[in-house]
């Protein structure tokens, strides 16, 4: 398949343009560089060996989706392009708004124009109430509680009246836990701007002598030692997720909508974390115990029975293998 990818520079991005290129499909990548880098155009054509377009293109912008449509026959649009830091959704919550779902609504408009039909959304474990019991299932109510969380089920929701309007777009929602990690090679990871917000990145940088000492933000929470637990995921078992999702659509042109969590199902620490990372790199992670970060919940973890029955998708990478793909990328980018 020709597949548009929205925001496939990113950390995410680009490692599904990866998965993509080496299974057969064919890319186009649009990304407006605000929160990543051109060099990755060059990374993924060097671990894939193959060509591809890409547009320098603020899908905000009517004009620009409409040109990337126009020029290109396209089969199915992997919709990547939004802002994710939690923290700045709260200060900047109409630039969330405005950014997050005009970009939806242009490719969804520039779809039914050009007759393109399969859309693949990324969506976010942060959807689901905090109250739900975990491990949580697709059918656990939904109420996210920050402006990005709400910016993930707004576009859910227009999705699926999208869908019930009788358009032919038909849409796969993958609903992503804590995507960590990076490729094998160490061209490709997370390399946020400044401080790190999230934990991963922000221990690589303590690790490799960028920052004093990770600050883990509560040991008092209801959890088995207190410290906040995730279901952390390796990208590149993410990346093969969206590529067993766009095949299950083609295989069942009949399903219109369909949810999925993608997780491992299992729930890590912080320190179980920090323990992993140390036996990775020797031992170097310095942390202290502070205040909780407000907006952080105890737990959050899947149940992702669904993706592994039926998409055929299942988590291959532990959570030793995904500390040491961080610092492996981490180290990788010192030595350029
Ligand atoms: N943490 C620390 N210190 C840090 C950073 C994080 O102790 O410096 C802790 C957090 O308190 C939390 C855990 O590490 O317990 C994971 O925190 P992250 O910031 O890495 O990830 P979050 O679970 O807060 O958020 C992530 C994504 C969001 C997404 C959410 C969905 O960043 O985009 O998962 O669950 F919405």
């Amino acid at each position: 398949m020709n597949i548009l990818l929205a925001g496939g520079l990113g950390y995410i991005g680009s490692h599904i343009a990866v998965s993509l290129l080496e299974n057969g499909h064919d890319v186009i990548i649009a990304d407006d560089l605000s929160n990543s880098k051109i060099e990755v155009v060059d990374s993924i054509k060097k671990i894939t060996n193959k060509e591809f377009k890409f547009y320098n293109a603020d899908l905000k912008y009517i004009e620009k989706v409409e040109k990337i449509f126009a020029e290109n026959k396209i089969d199915g649009v992997i919709h990547l392009a939004g802002y994710k830091a939690v923290g700045e959704s709260c200060q900047q919550p109409l630039m969330y708004y405005e950014n997050n779902l005009i970009t939806t609504i242009n490719l969804l408009k520039c779809m039914r124009k050009y007759g393109v039909d399969l859309i693949l959304f990324s969506s976010s474990a942060t959807v689901y109430k905090a109250s739900n019991t975990m491990p949580l299932t697709e059918a656990d109510e939904l109420g996210p509680c920050n402006p990005y969380g709400r910016t993930k089920y707004f576009i859910e929701e227009m999705l699926k009246d999208e869908v019930a309007s009788g358009s032919n777009i038909r849409a796969i929602i993958l609903r992503y836990f804590n995507p960590i990690g990076a490729h094998e090679s160490g061209l490709l990871g997370d390399d946020p701007n400044g401080i790190p917000n999230n934990l991963l990145p922000y221990i690589s940088r303590v690790v490799t002598g960028k920052l004093e000492v990770l600050s883990v933000f509560g040991n008092d929470y209801p959890t088995p030692d207190g410290t906040g637990v995730r279901d952390y995921i390796h990208v590149v078992d993410l990346a093969d997720a969206h590529l067993k999702a766009i095949d299950y659509m083609q295989k069942n042109k009949d399903i219109k909508i369909d949810f999925f969590n993608i997780g491992t199902g299992k729930g890590y620490s912080v320190l179980n974390i920090v323990d992993a990372y140390n036996k990775v790199c020797g031992g170097k992670v310095k942390y202290k115990i502070v205040a909780r970060r407000s907006g952080d919940v105890a737990e959050l973890y899947a149940n992702p029975a669904k993706a592994n029955k039926i998409l055929n998708w299942h988590a291959k990478y532990d959570i030793e293998e995904m500390c040491a793909s961080s610092y492996n990328y981490e180290n990788k980018k010192d030595a350029k």
